[in-house]
């Protein structure tokens, strides 16, 4: 969508739907929140939903549903084999990815335990331009590994690259010559989540189909985040930005061999999907599916939600709607940066990633800044976000605390949930808290290690109450 230009004022993100049905919130106070974060072991996880104000920790399963999906869900056909609900949801993939033969599954992590089941062996490789959690710990549990190919620039926490997510097509050419016969599959995040949202070029993802067709190894798309990777591609990819997004979706996938996504985050709803065209390989992969998901005209998800997501696909190829997102997500990221405040960029999709290293340089690395600025964030406005560090980065070695190769907090932007005087007041807050940094101290694991994400920690000192003293000396009030 063209921004729309104002006459007089800053240019704001424009909201392309109205709200029919609202829930309930507050925010609880400053003291509330100290106690709260707390109670929750100063993980972000453990909060509880009453303890929100803006719950920014994920877009996953939470983004807004239209009227018209959940009118569609009443039309679920609850029928354990055959459902009428498959065979038009199984259309509507067609008519849009155009591929012949469809799996549901219950999310998007069971795609990839599909995946890993059908295709991953012990010595098993699997190239991809980033890692993220839930996909390479089925590929090791199935005794294979995964090489990272993100380009040069992709760590790069401040940079002008459009696409970050793009492969080092030197590299995965390197590793399809040299491993050719141990490559599972070849696997394209697109957009890459854990670094920042960061989108990857059509034409990148292209040359990467074509070496894999070249070594003969499968191409296989998780989808997950293409919603704004698709509107990035569209405003940034010269190439493409005469065409719809209903043609930039039939490019790419007519390239790829496989598609997946985790439906709690394309299609607006809460599940997961397999596509192909290969007969043999819809065969192989069912019979998993069959045995660990559910049959597979529903694979675990419930009808309702299969509607949903089928009606939810369509808005997805509406450029108006997947423009709101990357907006939402650049205005929270231009205001932040012109109050000085350290952001990955360039923007990219799923949420605002706030450069935590740069923010609280004065945390160790083995005190999290991102998980003890997440929790300041926290104390001082009530919104969730998710620490994308040290806390979060799986241990190699039980022995080793392993270092993330960044420390960022990510606000996850929710699609079409919240209002941009929500993310006026966010920024606010945050401008706060930035001029009152040096308060913020660092947090510790109470339990043994090896650690898990969701773990409790504590703070090293009393600096959350001598945060929340600080704000309410300032705003003279708790709120
Ligand atoms: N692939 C990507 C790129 C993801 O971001 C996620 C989930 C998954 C696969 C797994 O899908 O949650 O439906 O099982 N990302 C969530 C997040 C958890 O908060 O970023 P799922």
């Amino acid at each position: 969508m063209e921004k729309v230009k104002y006459y007089n004022r800053k240019p704001l993100p424009l909201e392309m739907h109205k709200v029919c049905i609202v829930q309930k919130t507050r925010i609880p106070t400053v003291e509330e929140r100290v106690n709260a974060i707390r109670r929750a072991g100063f993980n972000t996880y453990r909060l509880e939903s009453d303890d929100l104000y803006l719950d920014m920790l994920t877009d996953s399963g939470v983004n807004a549903m239209t009227n018209e999906q959940l009118g569609a869900m009443m039309i679920g056909d609850d029928c354990y084999a055959g459902s009428s609900t498959y065979k038009r949801l199984k259309n509507k993939i067609k008519e849009i990815f155009n591929k012949d033969y469809f799996l549901p599954v219950h999310q998007g992590r069971a795609c990839e335990y599909m995946l890993a089941l059908s295709y991953v062996k012990p010595g098993s490789i699997v190239p991809m331009n980033f890692q993220f959690g839930t996909s390479v710990n089925k590929i090791r549990y199935c005794g294979g590994d995964y090489v990272i190919c993100i380009q040069e620039d992709g760590l790069n926490r401040q940079s002008s690259n459009p696409f970050k997510g793009d492969f080092d097509l030197v590299k995965l050419e390197r590793i399809l010559r040299e491993k050719g016969d141990n490559v599972a599959f070849v696997r394209i995040e697109a957009g890459t989540n854990l670094i920042g949202g960061q989108p990857i070029a059509l034409d990148n993802m292209l040359a990467v189909a074509e070496l894999c067709k070249k070594y003969g190894v499968l191409s296989v798309l998780d989808a997950s985040l293409l919603q704004d990777n698709l509107h990035f591609i569209k405003t940034r990819e010269n190439a493409y930005s005469g065409m719809s997004i209903r043609e930039i979706v039939r490019i790419m996938s007519d390239a790829m061999d496989i598609i997946y996504f985790s439906a709690r985050k394309l299609g607006f709803g809460r599940g997961g999907a397999i596509i192909l065209n290969d007969e043999t390989e819809f065969e192989h992969i069912k019979t998993f599916v069959a045995n660990f998901e559910g049959f597979p005209t529903f694979g675990g998800m419930s009808v309702k939600e299969m509607e949903a997501i089928r009606v939810g696909l369509d808005d997805t190829m509406d450029e108006d709607i997947i423009a709101q997102g990357p907006q939402f997500i650049e205005y929270l990221c231009t205001e932040l940066e012109d109050a000085g405040i350290p952001v990955v960029t360039p923007p990219g999709g799923l949420g605002c990633h706030i450069d935590a290293m740069k923010f609280v340089p004065h945390i160790k690395r083995d005190e999290f800044p991102g998980g003890s600025l997440a929790a300041a964030i926290y104390i001082a406005s009530g919104a969730r976000g998710m620490e994308r560090g040290g806390i979060d980065e799986p241990w190699e070695d039980p022995e080793v605390e392993p270092y993330g190769s960044m420390e960022l907090v990510r606000l996850a932007v929710p699609r079409r949930v919240y209002t941009v005087s929500q993310m006026n007041y966010l920024i606010d807050r945050l401008c706060w808290l930035y001029d009152n940094r040096e308060l913020i101290g660092g947090i510790k694991f109470e339990t043994p290690a090896p650690h898990n994400f969701y773990d409790a920690l504590n703070s090293v000192s009393d600096w959350p109450e001598r945060l929340a003293a600080k704000f309410r000396e300032d705003f003279g009030e708790s709120l």
